[in-house]
């Protein structure tokens, strides 16, 4: 009985926090600071033209492919700070096209890891048609 009651008066403690909003989801990570803009000219846009030139400007030593490599895995997790609260926005083109973007990247990523050219090349495509699909919709020009 008065244990009950013990654990009845942490449950309430708990929702007061919950409707405060102390422990609601959104609190645990701070917010995103770059903008859409910022990402895209920091990471995506200059990875992923990294990978475009691959097959015309092939690397050649273990640092040309580690600077790849590099490229790959910016476009792999790119897709995932896309999707962030306070980022994403409200609709099935972004979450969808955000994670085909970290998918070619995840590509990419075996890709370079192997130093397969051709697999670097199909990576780019993917890439494309998700930096394509998601311009098409959000960004209004
Ligand atoms: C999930 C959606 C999404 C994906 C995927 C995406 N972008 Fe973007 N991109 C945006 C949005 C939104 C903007 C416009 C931001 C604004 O103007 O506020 C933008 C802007 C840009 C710009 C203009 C930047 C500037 O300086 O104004 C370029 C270039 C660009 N993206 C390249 C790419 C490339 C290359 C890819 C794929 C490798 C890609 N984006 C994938 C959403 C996306």
């Amino acid at each position: 009985m008065k244990q009950r009651a013990a654990v009845g008066w942490r449950f309430g403690v708990v929702v007061a926090f919950w409707l405060a909003g102390v422990v609601s989801p959104q609190e645990t990570e701070p917010p995103p600071e770059a903008t859409i803009t910022e990402l895209m000219q920091a990471m995506v846009i200059p990875a992923s033209n990294k990978l475009f030139d691959v097959p015309r400007n092939v690397p050649q030593d273990d640092s040309g492919w580690d600077a790849v490599r590099n490229s790959a895995v910016l476009l792999a997790e790119s897709g995932t700070l896309l999707m962030r609260d306070g980022r994403a926005e409200d609709s099935d083109v972004w979450a969808a096209t955000s994670r085909a973007l970290a998918e070619a990247g995840e590509a990419a990523l075996k890709a370079a890891r192997a130093r397969d050219v051709e697999a670097i090349g199909e990576a780019g495509n993917l890439l494309i048609d998700a930096c394509e699909r998601c311009h098409e919709k959000h960004w209004i020009r």
